[in-house]
């Protein structure tokens, strides 16, 4: 028996890194998924990968036209969801008096608006008892250079799963969020900073990890199938670090 035979799932930000990953897990666990992103290549090549039992859908989380037709194309699909992994989303180092209003906007309204409205355009699609998984970060509970508005931004993800956990408790869905550390995925080479920039921070970040590594998307995965599977049943509102060590030693 598989821990998601027969169980259906959709996955934002599937293309690449955690959410491919996830994707890939729950596929071997027996799930049928639905993985989107928002750049046409990437989510081909992901669907490609992914191969049979994988349907993609092109939807930008800041655009709630797409989130509806997202929404649809569940309805059509699969009639009903078990998991939702709102998992979309992106990072940029920018020291704090260097963030212009548009960069603060554009990074709270992928990583916060985006994961409200993917939560409230889905939910009809989730059926009773469903689980919902958030990613937020280790940086919700601590703090790094560069990233004060991205580490409030997954504060303010990790706070909506606790909300939406009393909101959705008249049916029984389950909303835990998943917090990583160090990832080893493409979000770091997407804050185009120079090679050697880059290999610093990269250093600095390991040396920061107590267990002295960049984790894996795959280890990532693992935490997320505990909190879409019945073994996690129990569970509703709460967090898991994934980090290494980052946030606690
Ligand atoms: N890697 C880490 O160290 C780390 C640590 C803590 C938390 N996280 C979180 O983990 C999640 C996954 O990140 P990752 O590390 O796996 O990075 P990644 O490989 O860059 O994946 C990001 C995913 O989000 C999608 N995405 C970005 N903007 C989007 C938008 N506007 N609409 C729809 N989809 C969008 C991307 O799709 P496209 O390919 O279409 O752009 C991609 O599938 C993010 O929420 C990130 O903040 C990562």
């Amino acid at each position: 028996m598989l821990r998601l035979d027969d169980k259906t799932a959709v996955i934002t930000g599937g293309t690449s890194g955690i959410g491919l990953a996830t994707a890939q897990l729950f596929l071997k666990e027996g799930a049928k998924v639905i993985i989107t992103g928002q750049n046409p290549t990437r989510l081909q090549e992901a669907a490609q990968k992914l191969g049979n039992n994988t349907t993609a859908v092109l939807a930008n989380v800041v655009n709630l036209a797409d989130l509806e037709q997202l929404a649809q194309k569940v309805k059509e699909t699969f009639g009903s969801i078990d998991v939702l992994f709102v998992n979309a989303g992106v990072a940029k180092a920018t020291p704090f008096k260097e963030v212009t209003e548009a960069k603060f906007d554009e990074e709270m309204a992928i990583n916060l608006k985006g994961a409200f409205f993917t939560v409230q355009k889905l939910e009809p699609t989730i059926k009773d008892g469903g689980s919902v998984i958030m990613t937020t970060t280790c940086l919700d509970q601590t703090a790094m250079m560069g990233e004060s508005v991205y580490s409030a931004s997954k504060a303010a993800v990790r706070s909506l799963a606790r909300s939406f956990s009393v909101e959705l408790l008249e049916r029984q869905i389950r909303v835990n969020a998943i917090a990583p550390g160090p990832i080893e995925t493409p979000i770091w080479s997407k804050m185009a900073m120079p090679q050697e920039v880059m290999e610093e921070a990269a250093k600095q970040v390991v040396g920061r990890t107590p267990l002295g590594r960049f984790g894996k998307p795959e280890e990532i995965a693992k935490a997320v199938l505990f909190l879409a599977s019945d073994d996690s049943s129990f569970m509703l509102g709460e967090e898991i670090l994934v980090d290494g060590g980052w946030a606690t030693l």
